[in-house]
């Protein structure tokens, strides 16, 4: 029996995985498994990348951790980097521990910057794991519903549509915008909904949060998902793939945002904030992007893995949508197979994403991955599909 308390909501699937290296991980009986989740969406670089295991060491040998009183080196060339790969000239960042923290954190910063009660966000967001973020309670967020823009043809996006009608842009303190995860659901929000969100909250004196935990360095085939949208956020959220699996988060703000928020004395003290061993961390996985290439790297192999999936779905009547930017991917199957292709694929040694209530598989993969690899887990999915298929049409 274990001791371990499991509440994430996903069931055990296997017990035995020991090792990983690049975009696998290995069993204790040497199986191997391309882990096209990359955990959960966090090993941006790939398991146990030699660069990462490294500065981690090098940094454990000098000082892991340190009092709010006192700071290293290694935390202001982070937080420069960081700054750099966002383009916010004159902006500043801190680090944290967790996504959930890191926008929690943002939420707080701007609610005491514009005292404003209410903050904007799309429906389908999922934004934390608790606290006023997590719970989105209707006192404190209006949650939209863009479904129904999916489809708008019109050009002018503006805040008089009847559809936006009911927001109240006045009391919004801030507009908080996740660029495409969607919870999971690899979903894009319309460009010019998203623009006219941002617009109008600003012109009301609000500020734009983007929550970048998932989309940020390199997901999306662009350094930070945003960039999809023409927006210039006032803070942004991140997490995950920042800290290749070593729990570090980050909120960068411009400079405007910062001065607000030491002139309001905003006061927020964990006991990880700016950690030299998370810094340490974060400043590599950085560095390996850009030196690495890997956001150029995500944009290409994403199209190809985009082009593959379409192939599949072509050839095959189950498969209902198929959707992706850089190197996050979706497929929509046919209600119920979700988990009957999962288990199919993790038979022949790779791991999908997928959550049985959305007929989604997804990926999240290494943004490491190589293209034989992709090859290979199109052709492995095409056969899986077209056994089901020739079963469901024979049954
Ligand atoms: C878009 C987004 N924001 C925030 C979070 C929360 O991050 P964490 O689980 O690291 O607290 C997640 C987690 O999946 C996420 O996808």
């Amino acid at each position: 029996m274990s001791s371990v308390l499991r509440c994430s909501g996903y069931n055990l699937v296997k017990t035995d995985m020991v090792r990983g290296e690049g975009c696998y991980l290995f069993d204790s009986a040497g199986r191997r498994y391309l882990d096209l989740e990359a955990g959960v969406w966090c090993m941006a670089l790939g398991h146990s990348h030699p660069r990462i295991n490294r500065a981690i060491y090098a940094q454990g040998q000098r000082v892991s951790h340190i009092g709010f009183r006192y700071t290293a080196q290694v935390v202001e060339t982070a937080a420069e980097a960081l700054i750099d790969s966002l383009k916010i000239p004159g902006g500043k960042s801190l680090f944290l521990s967790s996504g959930s923290e890191a926008v929690e954190f943002s939420v707080q910063a701007a609610r005491r910057i514009t005292s404003r009660p209410l903050l904007l966000t799309l429906s389908n967001t999922h934004l934390a794991a608790y606290g006023s973020a997590g719970q989105k309670d209707g006192e404190e967020w209006f949650c939209f519903d863009w479904h129904a823009c999916a489809g708008c043809t019109r050009a002018d996006c503006h805040p008089g549509c009847i559809l936006l009608a009911p927001i109240p842009f006045d009391r919004v303190g801030a507009f908080v915008f996740e660029p495409g995860s969607s919870s999971g659901l690899v979903r894009f929000p319309p460009r010019m909904l998203i623009e006219t969100f941002a617009r109008t909250v600003r012109g009301q004196g609000g500020l734009v949060v983007v929550d970048e935990v998932t989309t940020g360095l390199g997901r999306t085939g662009a350094w930070y998902g945003f960039e999809h949208y023409g927006l210039e956020p006032d803070l942004v959220a991140l997490g995950k793939g920042l800290g290749n699996g070593y729990p570090v988060s980050a909120v960068a703000m411009t400079g405007g945002v910062a001065q607000s928020l030491t002139g309001e004395g905003f006061r927020y003290a964990q006991s990880h904030q700016n950690d030299p061993l998370g810094c340490a961390v974060a400043k590599e996985v950085i560095a390996a992007i850009q030196e690495e290439g890997l956001v150029e790297r995500s944009r290409r192999v994403g199209a190809r893995f985009l082009r593959g999936l379409e192939a599949v779905g072509e050839g095959c009547g189950l498969v209902r949508d198929v959707r992706g930017r850089g190197l996050m991917l979706a497929v929509e199957l046919a209600p119920g197979l979700a988990c009957e292709v999962y288990r199919a694929l993790l038979d022949r040694g790779f791991l999908a994403g997928y959550k049985p209530e959305t007929n989604l598989l997804r990926f999240y993969p290494p943004l490491t991955l190589e293209e034989n690899d992709v090859d290979r887990f199109v052709e492995n999915l095409a056969q899986v599909m077209g056994i089901i298929e020739t079963e469901k049409r024979d049954r």
